[in-house]
């Protein structure tokens, strides 16, 4: 789209090249006696600046010699400044296509490698009692590094459908680097989801926007697919609204990931992780919309169209519906109820609580 035709559109601002031609301030070459003199009851002509010195005042008969003050050159009725307008949004369009749903479950520094495997197979009957339909809405499982390798062995020997994610990755390759898991390490595990730079890394680690970009990429180049988590926390909320802090760290992640490359947003207000009080279906709508269209700035709008944005923070059972009802919302981050077999169940089942 052109800068005009995005000016029609969205016909909010007023840029530069907008038809009414800029009347820049300064003095006028040629001042000319002002409208304005008269409604303040003046009716000396305008001094110019040459003329100052002199100013004709009608019934005098001595010129009165005003003292040398610099004369007061009226700005042009209306002076237009070029206003630094808000960005305008770049309306693109972005095509409707279907995203699979995806539910994935961040169990965080919880359960053994032993509770984990209890744990998946309670998940797995259940789901299966439920008829679960994994082509419908996908399910994953994010469980601690330690437990990969049994719960990966128990999914392959049961084949089950559930996929496999971990929980960070090191942006490093294989080598010298101690308490670190390579994405080559990972990808051998059949782990097909990473999440990075999730707020209890950023703000416990001190993870910067860089190192969530290069595991991003890491993850990405090993063949497995980010799980990219963004969100603002309370104070950001405060000064800057809800989008600012997601939409930035987004730009950053992507840096690394070439174009076409899969990955999944999550956004996740720090503020509603792990507090009980989620964001509401419409907040989390707002700022998932605002993430697609940047995507679709940055990207294209195909890739646009086919990136899920997952919303996470006190999701449940009770509140997975309306999340899930918002149309640029495309599943769910969930830490503490992933950890409740049958609540993550009827998380899973969310169609179940839609009403159309
Ligand atoms: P929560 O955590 O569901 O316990 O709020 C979500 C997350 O941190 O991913």
């Amino acid at each position: 789209m052109s800068d005009e035709e995005r000016v029609n559109d969205e016909g909010a601002n007023e840029p530069e090249n907008a038809e009414t031609p800029l009347v820049l301030p300064g003095p006028p070459e040629e001042p000319q006696a002002e409208a304005d003199d008269a409604e303040d009851g003046d009716t000396r002509p305008s001094p110019t600046v040459e003329a100052a010195v002199e100013p004709v005042v009608e019934s005098a008969v001595e010129p009165i010699v005003e003292p040398a003050v610099e004369p007061v050159v009226e700005s042009p009725a209306e002076p237009v400044t070029a206003a630094p307008a808000a960005p305008a949004e770049i309306d693109i369009p972005i095509p409707t296509v279907a995203r699979p749903p995806l539910i994935a479950g961040n169990w965080k520094m919880n359960l053994d490698h032993l509770q984990a495997i209890a744990h998946v197979q309670k998940v797995a009957w259940s789901l299966k009692d439920v008829k679960h339909d994994f082509a419908d809405v996908e399910v994953a499982v994010f469980p601690p590094f330690t437990d990969l390798r049994s719960v990966q062995t128990l999914l392959s020997a049961d084949k089950l459908a559930l996929r496999l994610g971990a929980q960070d990755v090191s942006p490093q390759g294989p080598g010298a680097f101690t308490g670190d898991i390579a994405a080559a390490f990972l990808a051998k595990l059949d782990v097909r989801y990473v999440i990075v730079g999730h707020s209890e890394r950023r703000q416990g680690h001190g993870e910067s926007s860089e190192t969530v970009a290069a595991k991003a990429a890491a993850a990405s180049a090993a063949g497995m697919v980010p799980v990219i988590c963004v969100g603002e926390t309370a104070e950001d909320l405060e000064a800057q609204g809800a989008a600012a802090v997601p939409l930035a760290q987004l730009e950053a992640a992507l840096a690394g990931l070439p174009t076409g490359s899969e990955y999944v947003v999550a956004y996740e207000p720090v503020w509603a992780i792990g507090s009980g009080d989620p964001a509401s279906p419409e907040q989390a709508q707002e700022v998932c919309r605002a993430l697609r269209r940047r995507i679709a700035e940055l990207r294209g709008p195909a890739e646009a169209a086919a990136i899920r944005l997952l919303y996470g923070g006190s999701v449940a059972s009770q509140n997975i519906a309306g999340f899930m009802r918002q149309p640029d919302v495309d599943g769910a981050l969930i830490g503490g109820a992933s950890l409740d077999a049958a609540e993550f169940t009827r998380i899973v089942q969310f169609r179940k609580h839609v009403t159309a």
